[in-house]
């Protein structure tokens, strides 16, 4: 299918994981994709794979002349960007007696500012072309509501759940659609860390809350990153036009809102 041909997407923390499958299922969709991240020997290797429509761009979203030079690098080597996905992000987790300034800072500025000045880049570029454009917003169902040890990555996704709203509301007037998606719990090397931490605080075995957390999802099983894509590339096609300021959760039936 192409139901994204002609179009040229930029998605943020695409060297590996859920990103990384994006990026796989724009190509196949018929997009070209900028696969941004700091993790840029990573992106290179993965751009070489995925073959002529894919291209690796550095980008640490915490940092405005990065935000900059990888939005002008897409640009300079697509012409346009009419896809945003806002993907890139860490997970954190400690007691609320144990959370430090540095931790809480580390995990803003990545999820929450660089998002949001990810985003105001594209949209600037949009709204300077005049053709719209579609921004998606990486939320989680830890935005949902809080978790007893998760308190700093939960407030990170539910700003992002906000901003999605704001964002989608004020830019919808330039033809941008903004909407987010909220995974549940999806495997992979994101979860692998989260597995660590929760082996730290609450002193389970090496993969013993993997296990427990894909248990408890109604459809069965943990997410795969494949599982996400089907929204992703639905919010960035004509069909979603009229879609506007949401959050989808794609959870296995995990969070009902
Ligand atoms: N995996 C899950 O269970 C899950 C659940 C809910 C939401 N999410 C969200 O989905 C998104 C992708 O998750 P994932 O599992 O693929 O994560 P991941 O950790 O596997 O990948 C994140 C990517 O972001 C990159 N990155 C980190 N800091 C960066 C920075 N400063 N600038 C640019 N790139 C940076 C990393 O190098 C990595 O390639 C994240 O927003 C995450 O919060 C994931």
């Amino acid at each position: 299918m192409t139901r994204l041909a002609g179009k040229t997407a930029l998605i943020t923390g695409a060297a590996r994981g859920i990103g990384l499958a994006f990026a796989e299922a724009y190509l196949r969709e018929g997009a070209r994709v900028a696969l941004a991240d700091i993790d840029i020997d990573r992106a290179r290797r993965e751009a070489d794979r995925l073959g002529e429509h894919a291209i690796a761009v550095e980008m640490d979203v915490t940092r405005q002349d990065s935000i900059d030079a990888a939005v002008g690098a897409t640009v300079d080597a697509f012409g346009q960007i009419d896809i945003l996905i806002n993907n890139a992000a860490i997970f954190t987790a400690a007691p609320i007696a144990e959370i430090t300034r540095d931790d809480y800072a580390r995990c803003f500025d990545i999820n929450v500012a660089g998002t949001l000045f990810t985003m105001q880049a594209v949209a600037r570029h949009m709204i300077e072309r005049g053709g719209g454009g579609r921004i998606i917003n990486m939320a989680s169902q830890a935005g949902r509501r809080g978790e007893a040890l998760v308190g700093v990555y939960c407030a990170s996704k539910a700003a992002i759940i906000s901003l999605t709203q704001s964002a989608g509301l004020n830019l919808i007037a330039h033809g941008i659609n903004v909407n987010a998606i909220a995974p549940g719990v999806v495997d992979g090397e994101h979860w692998d860390g989260v597995d660590a931490f929760f082996a730290k605080y609450e002193g389970k075995a090496p993969g013993q809350k993997k296990r427990e957390v894909g248990e408890a999802v109604p459809y069965g099983r943990m997410g795969r990153a494949e599982d996400l894509t089907g929204m992703a590339v639905f919010l960035a096609s004509a069909e979603a036009d009229y879609i506007v300021a949401q959050t989808y959760n794609v959870d296995g039936g995990q969070w009902m809102s």
